[in-house]
């Protein structure tokens, strides 16, 4: 079985050789795209796509052409929502933001390049069948795409109204949709049952709502060494949050409540090897960064 960090290790010594070798890339947009592919950052994505295989009993090292494409598509977005029309901001993964670096109009292609290969990556996996790889693009698109994370984007952009209600159901589009797709990306690979496939949904859900919160809070209390980007981001640009709307304690609260579902809930689900999915939780929970 695999640790977490062994699993992290897994995904960092592949993400660099994604691109093939021969492919002609234009230098300024491969040196942006690996720029921001290659800060670090937690590599949540990656790591539930293989606790997700790991835990249904599936082969792993099958499932890692799948995790670098999800974290493909979260470095784009993340370089997008840096952008001085988005978030506005100079600092992530502890460096400058890519727009900062390349200038806006080459990020904003850095962001195209790494969302497009993406699914360069998933539609060339080895050893998977081409029933699971529509099944993986499917589940891309759609957790990625206009009703998923970029739909909660819109959200975010178009202002949430101040209530908790309207709060969960932006966070669970722009951030959970793609916890979501992670765990059932992974548990695709690694042949899931209905049931079990149920049990990662449900589990991603609130793993993904307890994130973001839990970035809510960071946003307010955290400190930007630690998180590798800038404080009070959001209170910068007007956002409510749940730290502003419920306040830190409430929130907080939150965060423990779904961290305590997520477990019960791997726990009931009759899981061959559960236990990294179980500490990725845990870890969420405590995170700093
Ligand atoms: C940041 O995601 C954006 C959110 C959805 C809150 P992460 O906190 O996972 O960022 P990295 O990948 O570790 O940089
Ligand atoms: C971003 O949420 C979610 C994405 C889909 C990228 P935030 O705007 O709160 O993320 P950070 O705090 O900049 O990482
Ligand atoms: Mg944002
Ligand atoms: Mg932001
Ligand atoms: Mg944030």
């Amino acid at each position: 079985m695999y640790s977490l960090s062994e699993l992290k290790r897994l995904v960092e010594d592949a993400l660099p050789h994604i691109v093939p070798e021969h492919w002609v890339v234009e230098t300024h947009l491969a040196r942006a795209m690996e720029y921001s592919l290659h800060a670090g950052g937690k590599r949540l994505r990656p790591m539930l796509v293989l606790a997700a295989t790991a835990a249904v009993g599936g082969d792993v090292a099958r499932a890692l052409p799948a995790a670098c494409a999800i974290e493909c598509v979260h470095t784009y977005s993340l370089i997008h929502d840096d952008l001085p029309a988005m978030d506005d901001d100079d600092l992530r993964r502890g460096v400058l933001t890519n727009h900062k670096v390349f200038g806006e109009a080459m990020a904003i292609l850095a962001g195209d390049a790494l969302l497009t290969h993406a699914f360069y990556v998933l539609a060339t996996m080895p050893d998977v069948p081409d029933g699971v790889i529509v099944q993986l693009v499917r589940l891309l698109s759609t957790y990625g795409g206009a009703s998923g994370m970029v739909g909660g984007q819109a959200l975010d952009v178009g202002g949430c109204a101040p209530t908790i209600d309207a709060l969960d159901a932006m966070h669970q589009r722009k951030t959970g949709d793609l916890i979501v797709c992670a765990l059932l990306m992974g548990g695709c690979i690694g042949g899931a049952s209905d049931a079990q496939r149920d049990a990662l949904e449900r589990c991603g859900r609130a793993m993904g709502l307890a994130f973001q919160i839990q970035d809510d809070i960071l946003d307010v209390i955290g400190d930007t060494a630690t998180l590798g980007k800038r404080v009070h981001s959001d209170i910068a640009n007007g956002k409510r949050t749940y730290a502003t709307i419920a306040g830190i304690e409430q929130a907080q609260e939150t965060v423990r409540t779904l961290t305590d579902g997520i477990a019960a809930l791997i726990n009931k689900e009759a899981f061959a090897h559960p236990d990294v999915l179980l500490q990725i939780a845990h870890v969420l929970l405590h995170r700093t960064h």
